[in-house]
């Protein structure tokens, strides 16, 4: 059983995604800023899953320290100031960035993404924690597809970064949530492409009035068949 701290997990993102994994018989922590937030998460995961053990609250700092892989849900106003809460505990985990950079976050719309200067949301997390493993994740799926208990996930999850290994421990995890499919898109620089499918998907999702856009990569067992013969 893995440990996975979810850092920031006390909002739709975060709960969504500690629930799934609770579901999946992982061994899961809700960080947040505030114990009693956490605390609060951790009371409506239980209500959500009756009898489920293996979820517990803590502090941010103390959710990376204990855990084996990280994810980080927070919005971009916040990104910094959390992972630096929790620069000890991340140094060689793996660390799953949803962090969306939309212009939602400056006041303007969640349809546009904002152009960071290190590239993406995630390159920025790297370069604000060097020492750990980021890897781009979780930005396609909706809190609403997570919160969808007993319903596969109709939706791939795109993924990228640097290290190899933390990909490949990964991948495995994030396929115990049912539905869902790894595509490993490479090094982390492929993040802003990752990253920019999320505000499509938000503007598909208004424009047909539903909350379920989602995003699937087809075709890539064929071409696998195909280079073996
Ligand atoms: N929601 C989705 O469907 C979805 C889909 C894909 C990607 N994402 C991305 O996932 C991330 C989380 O999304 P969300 O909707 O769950 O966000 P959220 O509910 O707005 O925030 C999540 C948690 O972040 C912490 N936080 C919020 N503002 C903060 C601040 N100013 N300083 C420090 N901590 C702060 C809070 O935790 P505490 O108060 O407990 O510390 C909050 O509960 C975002 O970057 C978003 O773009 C979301």
């Amino acid at each position: 059983m893995t440990t996975i701290g979810v850092i920031g997990g006390t909002g739709g993102q975060g709960l969504g995604i500690a629930t799934r994994f609770v579901e999946a018989g992982e061994d899961v922590i809700i960080g947040s800023r505030t114990i009693e937030k956490a605390q609060a998460a951790v009371d409506k995961v239980k209500e959500l899953l009756p009898g489920a053990r293996n979820i517990r609250a803590a502090a941010n700092p103390d959710a990376a320290k204990a855990a084996d892989v990280l994810v980080l849900t927070v919005p971009l106003a916040a990104q910094k100031d959390t992972l630096l809460s929790i620069k000890e505990g991340a140094a060689g985990k793996p660390l799953l960035d949803a962090t969306g950079p939309l212009e939602s976050c400056i006041g303007g719309s969640a349809t546009k993404y904002i152009d960071l200067p290190e590239g993406s949301a995630a390159e920025r997390s790297q370069s604000i924690l060097p020492d750990a493993k980021v890897i781009c994740a979780f930005n396609n799926i909706s809190q609403t597809w997570f919160m969808q208990l007993g319903e596969p996930i109709d939706c791939d999850c795109l993924i990228c970064g640097n290290d190899q290994a933390a990909k490949d421990l990964v991948a495995p995890l994030i396929e115990k949530i049912p539905g869902v499919k790894v595509i490993d898109c490479g090094k982390l620089e492929r993040a802003c492409i990752i990253e920019k499918i999320t505000p499509l998907l938000i503007g598909l999702n208004i424009k047909n009035k539903c909350q379920f856009g989602g995003i699937r990569i087809t075709g890539l067992d064929r071409i696998k068949a195909c280079d073996t013969k």
